[in-house]
């Protein structure tokens, strides 16, 4: 069922994110309804949000209402959840003081949504002791406190007190209104190609972009999970609330997984690990004229089946298989050797999934049964993956 998500707007700045925070969860299937104070309104117009949302943007406590509900009271009840961004140290102090003198007071004081606060304002307002007294406050009756990002403030300066990018207050969003099942469990996955260098210059790398990984790790991290991502080389942003890691070489990712491996309660190995690595050359390698050039590889640990050999009895081991021929036979030989609780295995010649694409087809093996997933997108599978090893639980 769609979530109904009230964006309280309140007067400052980065009023302007707040289009794009409307229009991502617009796109998402969110019912999003807009409610600005009158000081928003003088940054960027209702209309705006309106035509984004394609629902009414309410400013005023006393407009006739289009329906027979109560304004405040309709909107507070139908909430999911409410998000005021940006929130000024004014608006914040009303908050904290339990004062209701325009809509969107009233509403967050008649909701029983949870409210989640995202301060925007100059640091030195930030930092104002009064400001942070309320915001713990806050923090104490149960709200959620967004911290602001760092850099580059409007009023010139530098410093803590911007409105966290669009992508990453949906990412908030996304995250508290997601069950906490996982709760309590460590997950280390491993994402992205390694890179092998060839010499100062070059490396041997392959196609994987991540994706895939990083959708398990978000998806575990919304589920409650305490998260380690050891991620190779990838142009995607950490996940919200997860801890990353970031290697280079297959040697380097096996180092970081020993760090933390025996602590985890379940292991997920997405990355592509490069299975051999060139003998380390300290120069450049020069073109002699010769037709051809020879250079020695040696392999790399297998990362997933050490974990295999070395795994307690409680903990989960998955693993991914990425085949072009014979699926069935090469994931099951896998699995047994590499001593799995699961593995997900992929045809890599099947157009628009796998490597570097937003979809994947799989086919989950465990050793006592086997499954197709239908294709879809890559953070729907992940949620589809961790309730299939929720159950193995
Ligand atoms: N894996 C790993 N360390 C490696 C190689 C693979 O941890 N050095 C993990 C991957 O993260 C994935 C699974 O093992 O979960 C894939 O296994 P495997 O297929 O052996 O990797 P391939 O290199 O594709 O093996 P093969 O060449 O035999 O197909």
């Amino acid at each position: 069922m769609e979530k109904n998500i009230v964006l309280g707007i309140t007067g400052g700045i980065a009023v302007y994110k707040m289009v794009e925070v409307a229009s991502r969860l617009t796109k998402e299937n969110f019912e999003v309804y807009v409610i600005m104070t009158e000081a928003a309104t003088k940054f960027v117009s209702p209309l705006t949000l309106q035509a984004i949302t394609h629902n009414p943007v309410e400013t005023d406590l006393f407009t006739p209402p289009q329906t027979y509900d109560v304004k405040h009271i309709s909107l507070a009840d139908r909430a999911d959840l409410v998000l005021i961004a940006p929130a000024t140290a004014n608006f914040i102090g009303k908050m904290a003081r339990g004062i209701a003198d325009d809509l969107l007071s009233t509403i967050i004081l008649a909701t029983g949504a949870p409210v989640m606060v995202a301060p925007a304002m100059n640091k030195n307002m930030y930092n104002n002791p009064i400001v942070q007294d309320n915001l713990n406050y806050l923090k104490e009756k149960g709200f959620t406190i967004i911290n602001p990002a760092s850099g580059y403030l409007a009023c010139g300066e530098q410093g803590q007190g911007r409105l966290p990018e669009p992508p990453v207050l949906v990412e908030h969003i996304e995250k508290q209104l997601t069950s906490d099942d996982f709760e309590g469990k460590k997950i280390l996955i491993t994402a992205g190609p390694t890179r092998e260098p060839l010499d100062p210059v070059r490396f041997i790398s392959n196609y994987s972009s991540g994706k895939m990984g990083y959708a398990l790790a978000r998806a575990a991290s919304f589920r409650g999970a305490n998260v380690n991502l050891i991620s190779g080389p990838t142009d995607l942003p950490p996940p919200l609330g997860v801890n990353i890691v970031r290697v280079e070489t297959g040697l380097e990712m096996e180092k970081e997984v020993n760090k933390v491996a025996s602590d985890c309660d379940i292991i997920i190995m997405v990355a592509a690990v490069a299975d051999f690595r060139p003998e380390a050359r300290k120069n450049k390698i020069k073109k002699t004229g010769q037709e051809s050039l020879q250079i020695t590889l040696n392999s790399n640990p297998d990362i997933l089946a050490k974990r295999g050999a070395n795994k307690s009895e409680d903990q989960l081991l998955v693993g991914f298989a990425a085949e072009s021929q014979q699926l069935e036979d090469n994931a099951l030989k896998k699995m047994e050797r590499k001593k799995l609780d699961m593995i997900i295995a992929n045809k890599i010649n099947v157009s628009g999934t796998g490597f570097n694409s937003d979809h994947n087809q799989v086919t989950i093996y465990t050793p006592n049964m086997k499954e197709q997933i239908p294709k879809m997108n890559k953070r729907a599978l992940a949620d589809v993956l961790l309730d299939k090893i929720y159950n193995l639980d």
